[in-house]
């Protein structure tokens, strides 16, 4: 055998981490086509007043109404002039395009009257916030294909600090609503809008295959409790690119369902793609996984974010009786500043819905890696704390070069425990567990 070919061989036998597909294929290219509909009518042909007063919500349920009818006929557009546009909590159509002109505000009513109460997701058994039924979201799709939410940066307007004030003094009577919610539905494109003031999840897609979500500029207050923007669940083949998203908890947050609904529902979350986004996540973290995840989360790859003043940076969060897993999960090429804890994975996170929770349904997490990352007034590097029953394994970080807000002082800046994995190249120098040397990363040495 020639030289070169051996040598190749014996190269090739070493990529498998390192040139791992995580077959997340082109996702990110399917929300490329064009979509042009052969037909448009204005929401105003359907009685819709913009005055921010008058109440629209049969008028866009009308027009939705009316525009099922095109789904045979290549599918229609609803266009949404400048105005601004009250209405309660709406459906849409497959084939439908909602269009929004720029100027043209949705504001979602403060009156919880104006939301539908509908049955908990199969995979939470309740709401997230209260056991029991949950509000309907501002804008719906429901065993969709083929639907487009998109404009010339127009505004979704969730306007929710009633919902917050509410979860805060604890007065809710169901569930948050969530401003925009996929349910089971395929080929959804979200983008060239801003989202304002979500009541709790700004885009939820769950159990949905090809969403690609780009361009969008989604924000909530600092203060907004558990505020979330964009909440893959139970989705596979999922694109979120060229966003900016600045929320009250989590700006991006990957999830598969709540113990033993969700391990029964079995629905994972898979092949999903972060590109080019821009996050802040003020009491929560900036891309987090779980740690509702008993369906299982696989295939992330993200590459090129810029994470800012954030309590965490890239959260891995689950606890005992979630079951399922978090595995395959590469983030490189990230830019972290004024962030409390860079990584964070916790193994004792989070609630059970009820009772009724295995207890011996550990959760799995492993193959993460980390690399290529920057990072200026950090606070704490690193708190890896998996269990004894489910230690997490092969955590690989790789050239990872942190500037620590306090450097100097006792060198607490990653801290480990159940946990295994190897690094390379990583400042501050990371604690033991990870900097031991793992055959199944063979490559490592070969950095
Ligand atoms: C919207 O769809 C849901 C099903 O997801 C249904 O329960 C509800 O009645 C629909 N609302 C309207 C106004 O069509
Ligand atoms: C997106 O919005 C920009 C302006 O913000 C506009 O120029 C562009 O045409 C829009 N793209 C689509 C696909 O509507
Ligand atoms: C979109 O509109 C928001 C305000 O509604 C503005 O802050 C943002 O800069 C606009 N984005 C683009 C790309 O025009
Ligand atoms: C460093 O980050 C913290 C938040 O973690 C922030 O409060 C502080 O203002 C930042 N310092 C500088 C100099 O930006
Ligand atoms: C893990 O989460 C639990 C529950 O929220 C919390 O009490 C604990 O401090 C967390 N551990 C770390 C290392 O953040
Ligand atoms: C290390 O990461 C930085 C920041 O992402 C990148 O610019 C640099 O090229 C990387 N170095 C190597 C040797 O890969």
């Amino acid at each position: 055998m020639p030289v070169a070919l051996a040598l190749l061989l014996a190269l090739c036998s070493l990529i498998p981490i390192y040139a791992r597909s995580y077959g997340v294929g082109n996702v990110c290219e399917l929300g490329r086509r064009p979509n042009t509909r052969p037909h448009s009518v204005s929401i105003l042909e359907f009685g819709a007043v913009g005055d921010g007063k008058t109440l629209n919500t049969l008028a866009f349920q009308n027009a939705v109404f009316y525009l099922k009818s095109f789904a045979d006929k290549g599918g229609a557009q609803l266009y949404v002039p400048p105005g601004r546009w009250l209405t309660g909590s709406f459906n849409l159509t497959s084939h439908l395009t909602l269009f929004l002109e720029k100027d043209a505000v949705i504001l979602a009513s403060q009156d919880p009257s104006h939301w539908q109460v509908v049955d908990p997701l199969p995979s939470y058994g309740r709401g997230i916030d209260l056991p029991g039924k949950r509000y309907m979201s501002l804008i719906n799709g429901y065993m969709l294909h083929d639907v487009v939410v998109t404009g010339d940066n127009g505004t979704i307007d969730g306007q929710g600090l009633l919902w917050w004030d509410r979860f805060n003094s604890q007065s809710l009577e169901h569930s948050r609503p969530h401003l925009v919610e996929f349910v089971s539905s395929e080929n959804v494109i979200v983008s060239n809008l801003t989202f304002l003031n979500a009541p709790a999840y700004t885009i939820h897609s769950v159990y949905c295959s090809h969403v690609y979500i780009h361009k969008v500029t989604a924000n909530t207050s600092p203060q907004s409790p558990y505020t979330i923007g964009i909440v893959p669940d139970s989705s596979e083949n999922v694109c979120i690119q060229d966003s900016i998203i600045n929320m009250g908890y989590d700006a991006i947050s990957l999830k598969s369902g709540w113990d033993e609904y969700g391990i029964s529902y079995a629905r994972p979350t898979a092949n999903v793609q972060i590109r080019n986004v821009y996050l802040r996540a003020a009491s929560g973290s900036s891309i987090s996984f779980g740690s509702e995840m008993s369906g299982g989360i696989s295939d992330v790859v993200v590459r090129d974010a810029h994470i800012h003043n954030s309590l965490s940076g890239i959260a891995f969060r689950t606890t005992t009786g979630r079951g399922g897993y978090m595995k395959e999960i590469d983030a490189s090429n990230i830019y972290m500043v004024n962030v409390g804890t860079a990584f964070l994975a916790n193994g004792s996170f989070g609630t059970h819905p009820d009772s009724g929770f295995d207890a011996d349904a550990f959760p799995l997490v492993s193959h993460i890696r980390l690399h290529d990352i920057v990072g200026e007034n950090i606070s704490a590097a690193g708190d890896f704390f998996g269990t004894k029953e489910s230690p997490f394994t092969s955590v690989l970080l790789s050239n990872i070069s942190l500037s620590m807000k306090n450097s100097g002082s006792a060198d607490d800046s990653w801290q480990c425990l159940f946990v295994d994995g190897s690094s390379e190249s990583v400042v501050p120098e990371p604690c033991p567990e990870l900097k031991s040397f793992d055959s199944s990363y063979g490559v490592a040495v070969a950095l």
